[in-house]
């Protein structure tokens, strides 16, 4: 049976059981404790441990029960510690808030109790995280340098909202190149990295809708669902996706640090890292059974292709595409006009294998750029030789969004999906195309997504066949090949490479 100790107002740092059944360590925001805690014991043993063992950091109350043994070893006196016996309790439970949002303490000399499990990994995690224990990341002091891997960074435990996600993979997303070539503003020194997948180790206050074990992707924009843009249903301008420019969290923190100097979260995840933590919207929640070495690629390059089809311009059916780039994101955008039923899929990119890939995707034609005239031999083959519908840049280059705006026909669109460098300018030569043909130009962050609704959704494709993201990965490597696969990208050799830790 349970019995209920006392109310705590957060979760976050509650952090195991242990012993045979009455024993229990925590470092808790202490609401109001209905009973006197350290009077529980189920024998003098540990009453006795109690003595001199409560106290007080950063104005939380730590308190510890269990055989004198326990207590030691859990390297109390330091705040908390991992101990064998913490990992083998399974005595202390708690339920969904109750009594105006506090959290019963539950214990239970039950072995088979359900909630234990998430208490056991949390103190590993929280003793990792707060013992000085460093973790091991890739870091880009400044644009132009190589990747260094380090193993001396230091992250706080998730706050209220947010959610630490122990990365398995990681895909190098042409993103993280321009940064480093200087085609795009950070902040610096920086940990680069933002298409990824993991395992949600600790779980911050307030989180309700996450548990330790829980199988996520990560998304540079995690909503916030209470802005000017999420309630007009535009998630993906959310305040939150200011990060992917600041590298910062909204209120300027990082949560990284690297002996007290801090280290920015390069796009708003700093995922080429052992560890994350971010907003609990930022980590999507994906079944089990969906591997996560190959999930990671939907956090950047599938939501931001397929996104753009589905959400940004709204491809329908029938409806004519020029795609130009075939590279990540240029290939996800060929599998969502493939998915929304275009009649024609034209692909422009100078890389013979990647055309050929295309054509695996469901592209209808492929060009290639250094020997074809794209705009003419778009419009050569459209159907009713007038232009595409539309028109997608995954590229990032000016001259090919004017070529964008060229190939559609009148009333059609140009979607900017690739980012051009801040030096390269768009100058149109003839606006009053534009205006007299009623042509539109529009820009596309991630897909336009809501990352919540629309990367389980994605997966959920894959998983029945209609989405092929196996075919997106030519290559895995080791974090410390960082450099390697960023010079493959930017040779275009292979297609994505997912970092795997
Ligand atoms: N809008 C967003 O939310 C968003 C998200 C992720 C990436 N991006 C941007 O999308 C772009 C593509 O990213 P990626 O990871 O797929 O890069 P990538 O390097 O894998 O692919 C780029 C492709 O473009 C091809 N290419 C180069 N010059 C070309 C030309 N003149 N005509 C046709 N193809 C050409 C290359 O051969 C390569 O296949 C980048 O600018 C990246 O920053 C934007
Ligand atoms: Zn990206
Ligand atoms: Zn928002």
């Amino acid at each position: 049976m349970y019995e209920v100790l006392g109310w705590l107002r957060h979760l976050d740092h509650l952090v195991a059981g242990l012993g045979d059944g009455c024993a229990y360590l925590g470092l808790v925001d202490v609401c109001s404790l209905d009973h006197d805690l350290t009077g529980r014991g189920c024998c003098d043993d540990e009453v006795d441990a109690l003595h001199g063992t409560d106290l007080l950091l950063d104005g939380r109350l730590a308190v510890a029960a269990g055989h004198a043994g326990d207590v030691e070893d859990a390297g109390i006196e330091g705040g908390i510690g991992a101990h064998d016996e913490i990992l083998s309790g399974y005595s202390l439970a708690f339920s969904a808030p109750t009594r105006s949002n506090l959290y019963p303490l539950w214990v239970s000399g039950n072995p088979m109790n359900p909630f234990a499990e998430r208490h056991l990994v949390d103190v590993a995690t929280f003793a990792e995280i707060n013992q000085g224990k460093s973790m091991r990341a890739a870091v880009l002091e400044q644009a132009g340098a190589p990747l260094i891997i380090r193993d001396d960074i230091d992250i706080e435990a998730p706050r209220a909202g947010e959610v630490a996600v122990q990365v398995t993979h990681c895909g190098v997303c042409h993103s993280d190149l321009s940064i480093i070539e200087g085609k795009f503003p950070a902040a610096f020194p920086v940990i680069l990295g933002h298409e990824a997948a993991g395992i949600v180790t600790a779980v911050g206050a307030e989180v309700l809708t996450h548990e330790v074990g829980d199988h996520v992707v990560l998304t540079p924009c995690p909503p916030c669902g209470t802005c000017h843009w999420c309630v007009r249903g535009q998630w993906s301008l959310c305040v939150n996706s200011d990060s992917m420019v600041t590298c910062a969290f909204p209120d300027g923190s990082t949560r990284l640090s690297r002996n007290g100097e801090v280290i920015y979260r390069g796009v708003g995840v700093a995922a080429f890292a052992e560890t994350v933590v971010i907003q609990a919207t930022g980590a999507v929640k994906i079944p089990k059974d969906i591997p996560l070495d190959i999930a990671c690629v939907v956090g950047c390059a599938v939501q931001t292709g397929v996104g753009a089809v589905i959400n940004t311009s709204i491809v329908g059916e029938g409806d004519t595409v020029l795609v130009m780039g075939a590279g990540g994101i240029g290939l996800s955008i060929v599998q969502g006009a493939r998915l929304a039923g275009a009649s024609q899929i034209i692909v422009s990119d100078p890389v013979a294998k990647r055309r050929e890939v295309a054509l695996d995707l469901g592209a209808t034609h492929v060009l290639d750029p250094t020997s074809d005239d794209v705009v003419a031999a778009t419009i050569e083959t459209s159907e009713g030789v007038i232009g595409v519908d539309f028109a997608f840049d995954a590229v990032g280059s000016s001259s090919l969004i004017c070529a964008g705006i060229d190939a559609t026909r009148k009333g059609g669109t140009t979607v900017m999906v690739g980012v051009p460098p801040l030096d390269d300018p768009l100058t149109y030569p003839l606006p009053a195309i534009l205006a007299v043909g009623e042509k539109k130009l529009i820009g596309s962050l991630l897909g336009s997504c809501n990352s919540l609704r629309d990367i389980p959704k994605i997966v959920s494709l894959s998983r029945s066949g209609r989405l092929d993201l196996n075919a997106l990965i030519t290559e895995r490597r080791p974090l410390e090949d960082i450099n390697i696969a960023l010079e493959d990208l930017s040779a275009s050799r292979g297609i994505r490479t997912v970092i795997e830790f």
